[in-house]
C-alpha cells in the first residue's frame, strides 16, 4: 500500500532586520561585514556567515574561491570549520548568512547550498544542539529553527549505526 507523507515547516519572516532581537541583529551585521572579506574573484558573489556560540563568542567565515573551482569553500563551511578548529566544545546556537553582489546586498535571502546543509546538519549532531538559521536579504529576513527543515530525511551518523565520541 502506498502511503503519502507530507513534510512542511514554518519559519519567521521579517521585512526589516530592525525587527530582530538585538543579538540576531548583531549577528546579521557581522555576517554582512564578513561578506566583504570573501575571496570571490570568479563568481563576484561574496557571502558571509556569522555563528553565535553558547558562550556568546561570534565566529565568522566567508567564501574562498579557487581557480580550480571545486577547491573553493562556501562561507557557511568556512565558519563551521573555524568553530570546530578553535572553539571545539562551545555549541553553535545561531548562524546568520548574507550575500553581496557587485550591486550590493542581495534583495532576497540566500539559502545554504546542499553541501553546506549537510555540514550544518553534522554540526547540529556533533554539538547536540539545534542551530537557528538566519537568512538575511535587504528586503527580507527569514529565521528557521533548525537545519532539519532545510534538509528533511537527512543522512546522518545514526544511519551509519556507529557510536562516535
Ligand atoms: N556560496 C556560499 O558561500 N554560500 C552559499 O550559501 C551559496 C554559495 C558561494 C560559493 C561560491 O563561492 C559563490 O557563492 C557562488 O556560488
Amino acid at each position: 500500500m502506498i502511503r503519502t507523507k507530507n513534510i512542511s515547516f514554518s519559519y519567521e519572516e521579517y521585512e526589516n532586520t530592525e525587527e530582530l532581537n538585538k543579538d540576531d541583529r548583531e549577528l546579521v551585521l557581522i555576517a554582512r561585514e564578513t561578506a566583504l572579506n570573501a575571496y570571490a574573484p570568479y563568481s563576484k558573489f561574496r557571502v558571509g556567515a556569522a555563528i553565535r556560540l553558547e558562550s556568546g563568542i561570534i565566529v565568522c567565515g566567508a567564501n574562498v574561491e579557487n581557480a580550480a573551482f571545486p577547491s573553493g569553500i562556501c562561507a557557511e563551511r568556512s565558519a563551521i570549520s573555524n568553530v570546530v578548529s578553535n572553539h571545539h566544545n562551545d555549541k553553535p546556537t545561531t548562524i546568520a548568512i548574507a550575500a553581496l553582489t557587485e550591486d550590493g546586498m542581495t534583495d532576497e535571502t540566500i539559502s545554504p547550498c546542499g553541501n553546506c546543509r549537510q555540514v550544518i546538519a553534522e554540526e547540529e549532531s556533533r554539538s547536540e544542539n539545534k542551530i537557528r538559521i538566519i537568512l538575511a536579504g535587504k528586503n527580507k529576513t527569514q529565521v528557521i529553527d533548525s537545519i532539519s527543515s532545510l534538509l528533511p530525511l537527512q543522512f546522518n551518523k545514526m544511519n551509519l549505526k556507529v557510536n562516535l565520541p
